[in-house]
């Protein structure tokens, strides 16, 4: 069984539902502390199949006893984590309290389990600013905010483990700008409050929640002024999870993989696309930069090909057709 920490929330849930279409068995362990109930609900649903939910902080041994004793857990994948990067900057202790202390619990729990296969989900912001692009896994790495510093402490963490504990198997993916939302437009992301990403800004200015979508600067050093992002879509990331699990399987040792599509989209024309694609226009007005920034950030996604056999499929169309349809469907996300 694959115990799925953050199982419920945007990324996690997706990947339940493609882990279930797989064939494999799952448990879900999440708090809500930034998702909802419901979510798991429709994962279910979608599926058509249930399994075991439990309620909880990562950070709760007695708790990881519990379903470690209850289930025969072979694989964790580690979604759960606070991941907001201005919010880490307010209130850094919490986060590294909770992206720290979760890594070092399933670490104590992996050992007195035997459990030897964990998959984390890391992020292109462990990349230090100035590297050439395409990033690549050898690119320099280093952080400009707490937020960033907790996936890579948890990174080094779990490569020490790993080399301290023979046969240990640690996938660290690095994933890009996750967007979109799974084609039945029954799950999707649903920020809490005040959207913190590119997508959620524009689906609800579209659906008019918001009056003005803010680009933050068109004077970076880009083709049309705006930044430079590898938006992959979700459903590929989550499948990206079900190949890294079975690598897990056949390999040993720890593995860093970018998880992008390779291609970089400016937000211009991430708005452009969403218009096009929907028919529905989206009200915007250029504002000063956004401190933290950088111009351009994209993938090489050759490593994930060559070990994973993995590639991302799914087109920028896809993404906002399904963003979009997530955001319709559900104008006030899982909140009925
Ligand atoms: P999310 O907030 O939707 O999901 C995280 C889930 O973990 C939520 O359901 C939350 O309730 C749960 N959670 C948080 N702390 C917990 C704890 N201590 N114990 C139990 N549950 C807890 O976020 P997401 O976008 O699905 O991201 C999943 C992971 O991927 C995170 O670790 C995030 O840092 C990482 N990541 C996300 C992105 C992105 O842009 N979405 C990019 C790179 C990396
Ligand atoms: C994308 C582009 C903005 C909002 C963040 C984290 C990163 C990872 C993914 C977790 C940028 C511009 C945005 C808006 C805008 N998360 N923008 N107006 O900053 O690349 O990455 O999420 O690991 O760590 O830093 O993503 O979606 O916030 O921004 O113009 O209202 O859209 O300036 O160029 P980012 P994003």
């Amino acid at each position: 069984m694959i115990l799925v920490t953050g199982g419920a929330g945007y990324i996690g849930s997706h990947t339940c539902i493609e882990l279930l279409a797989a064939g494999y068995e799952i448990a879900v362990l999440d708090d809500y502390s930034n998702s909802r109930p419901e979510a798991v609900k429709r994962v279910q649903e979608i599926a058509g199949k249930t399994f075991p939910v439990y309620e909880g902080d990562v950070r709760d041994e007695a708790l990881l006893d519990k379903i470690f004793k209850a289930h025969d857990i072979s694989c964790i994948i580690h979604f759960a984590g606070l991941k907001a990067v201005g919010e880490s900057v307010s209130i850094p202790v919490e986060y590294y309290d909770n992206n720290l202390n979760s890594s070092l619990a399933l670490c104590k729990a992996m050992k007195k389990h035997n459990t030897t296969r964990l998959i984390f989900s890391s992020s292109a912001t462990v990349y230090k600013d100035g590297n050439p692009m395409p990033l690549d896994e050898e690119s320099d790495t280093g952080c400009t905010n707490p937020y960033g510093w907790t996936k890579y402490m948890s990174e080094q963490i779990f490569t020490d483990a790993a080399k301290a504990n023979e046969g240990w198997t640690i996938a660290l993916l690095r994933y890009f700008n996750p967007i979109g939302a799974h084609a039945s437009g029954k799950i999707g992301e649903d920020p809490k409050g005040i959207p913190n990403n590119l997508m959620p800004f524009i689906t609800q200015t579209a659906i008019g929640k918001i009056d003005k979508l803010q680009v933050f600067g068109d004077d970076y050093d880009t083709p049309d002024g705006t930044g430079v992002r590898d938006y992959i879509h979700v459903v590929d990331l989550a499948k990206g999870h079900v190949a890294a699990v079975a690598f897990c399987e056949a390999q040993s040792g720890v593995h860093a993989i970018n998880l992008g599509t390779g291609n970089g989209t400016s937000v211009l024309e991430m708005v452009q696309a969403f218009e096009k694609v929907t028919g529905v226009s989206v009200p915007r007005q250029i504002v000063a930069r956004r401190p933290g920034d950088i111009a351009t950030c994209y993938a090489s996604c050759a490593k994930a090909e060559r070990l994973l056999g993995w590639k991302a499929e799914k087109t920028l169309e896809d993404m906002v057709k399904d963003s979009w349809f997530w955001q319709n469907s559900n104008p006030n996300g899982y909140e009925e």
